[in-house]
């Protein structure tokens, strides 16, 4: 009967129209009604609480939010949609370092998936959104990414497609318009959803799903290399669904190419701001983006802090952190093991971890372990380039910290000058 009812409310877009040649290509074979409800490992209470009373599920608003995520003409010239940095090929993130939006500009953050957004309690690396209809407007509004001047451009762009008009009519009840189109994205981000991993097969009770060294992998989060002290809902329960405390924590990334003090006291002088709008700008195109929630509080203990994200499909996704610095999972465990890098807001959380090369090698394996079925492809080959570089580079890698003492944080001294 749940299931049903899960099903009902998901429904995803088995039956994309062909892709007009002002859109990319939507993901072939998407969800359906039997694939989402039958993915193993999928959390069916939280999935129909993450469904708003105010924009509900149907197969039509779905339908209609695939065909705008994927269309360049919602962006200023026509060069760029939702899509074309979050390509559903790599499990909805882009390969690149930082995005590259309309006229070539290059943004400052690495595209995160927008898979299992739908269970996200604020949105981007540092939470300025809390939904994704409030979300899905600030990419089409940014200079550095889709580049229209208002959400009623984005709609005008669109306004004398006859296919889109009567699809607004019939989803809404209205002609279409900006908050609509917003609507229909998110809705059809709701449907993205992905579990269905040799981990959560493994959970499920197939020992086989997954190698002895993802096992061991798995055991060495939760205890030596303390992951789960984040990336778990609670610390002291396995999470086995999420892997995100939904917080935001500084575990030093970037913040060695950064003068953070100086940028703090400049960004609190000049843009004492809780403008939204303002605050995607800082982030997606000045120096400002290294602050990560700091720009959205304005506390200092949330300097340089940024959204714990989900490990599901993390393997398909490279490269990794809020400004993509680290090129491979090994770069990713090699950080945490040598304890981060020191600063003064660093989480007391982060220390020397000590691993040994088997003990990386085991964290690399489970974390592969969290690919969902329809990405195994892409992640076997992912994963075969990432041992190739990893191989002849590993440049985060440094034994003398990961095996010696917790270094004192320096004090974090925010003396900024005067406002005058
Ligand atoms: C030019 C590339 C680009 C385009 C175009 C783009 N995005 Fe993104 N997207 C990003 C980047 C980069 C981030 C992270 C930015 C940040 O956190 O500051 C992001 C973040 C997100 C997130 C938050 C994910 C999370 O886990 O917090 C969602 C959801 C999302 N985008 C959906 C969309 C939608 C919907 C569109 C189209 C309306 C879109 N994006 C267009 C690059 C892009
Ligand atoms: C103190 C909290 C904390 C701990 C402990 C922690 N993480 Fe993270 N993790 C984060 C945050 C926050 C980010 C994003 C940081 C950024 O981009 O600046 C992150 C990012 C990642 C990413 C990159 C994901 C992506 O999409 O770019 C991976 C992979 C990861 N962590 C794995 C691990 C593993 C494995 C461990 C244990 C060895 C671990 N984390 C321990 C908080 C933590």
């Amino acid at each position: 009967m749940l299931v049903v009812s899960v099903a009902a409310l998901l429904v995803g877009c088995g039956s994309t129209n062909q892709a007009a040649r002002s859109t990319l290509d939507p993901p072939t074979g998407g969800f359906n009604l039997i694939s989402v409800a039958h993915q193993v490992g999928l959390p069916v209470a939280a999935t129909l609480a993450a469904i708003p009373a105010d924009n509900p599920q149907t197969p039509d608003k779905v339908a209609l939010g695939a065909k705008l995520f994927f269309d360049r003409r919602l962006s200023l010239d026509g060069t760029v949609a939702c899509g074309s940095c979050h390509n559903p090929a790599r499990a909805f993130s882009d390969g690149r370092t930082a995005s590259v939006g309309v006229k070539g500009r290059v943004g400052q953050r690495n595209a995160p998936t927008i898979l299992n957004t739908l269970y996200s309690k604020t949105l981007f690396w540092d939470g300025r959104a809390t939904t994704l209809e409030e979300q899905a407007v600030l990419p089409i509004l940014n200079p550095s990414e889709m580049g229209q001047a208002n959400l009623d451009a984005a709609a005008a762009a669109i306004a004398n497609d006859g296919e889109y008009r009567s699809a607004f009519q019939k989803v809404f009840g209205r002609p279409l318009n900006g908050p609509d189109l917003a609507r229909a994205i998110a809705s059809y981000e709701r449907s993205e959803i992905a579990f269905a991993s040799p981990f959560d097969e493994s959970a499920n009770g197939n020992a086989r799903a997954i190698s002895d060294s993802a096992r061991r992998g798995w055991a060495l989060f939760s205890t030596k290399a303390r992951c789960n002290s984040c990336h778990a809902v609670e610390d002291t329960t396995p999470d086995r669904t999420f892997f995100t405390d939904q917080s935001f924590h500084n575990i030093g990334v970037g913040i060695d190419r950064h003068n953070v003090v100086t940028l703090a006291c400049e960004a609190q002088a000049r843009f004492n701001t809780r403008n939204v709008l303002a605050i995607d700008r800082a982030a997606i195109q000045t120096d400002m983006s290294a602050l990560g929630s700091f720009l959205v509080t304005k506390q200092p203990a949330d300097i340089a802090t940024f959204k714990t994200p989900s490990l599901r499909n993390v393997l398909v996704t490279a490269p990794y952190f809020h400004d993509g610095s680290a090129r491979t999972l090994w770069d990713v465990v090699d950080h945490y093991n040598k304890g981060g890098m020191n600063n003064p807001w660093l989480d007391e959380k982060i220390r020397p971890l000590g691993l040994s090369e088997t003990e990386i090698d085991d964290l690399v394996a489970f974390l592969a372990s969290l690919t969902s079925a329809q990405f195994r492809e892409q992640g076997a080959k992912a994963l075969a380039v990432q041992r190739e570089i990893a191989r002849a580079s590993r440049p985060e890698r440094d034994n003398a910290r990961a095996f010696g003492p917790k270094p004192t944080r320096p004090d974090p001294a925010l003396a900024c000058a005067p406002k005058t």
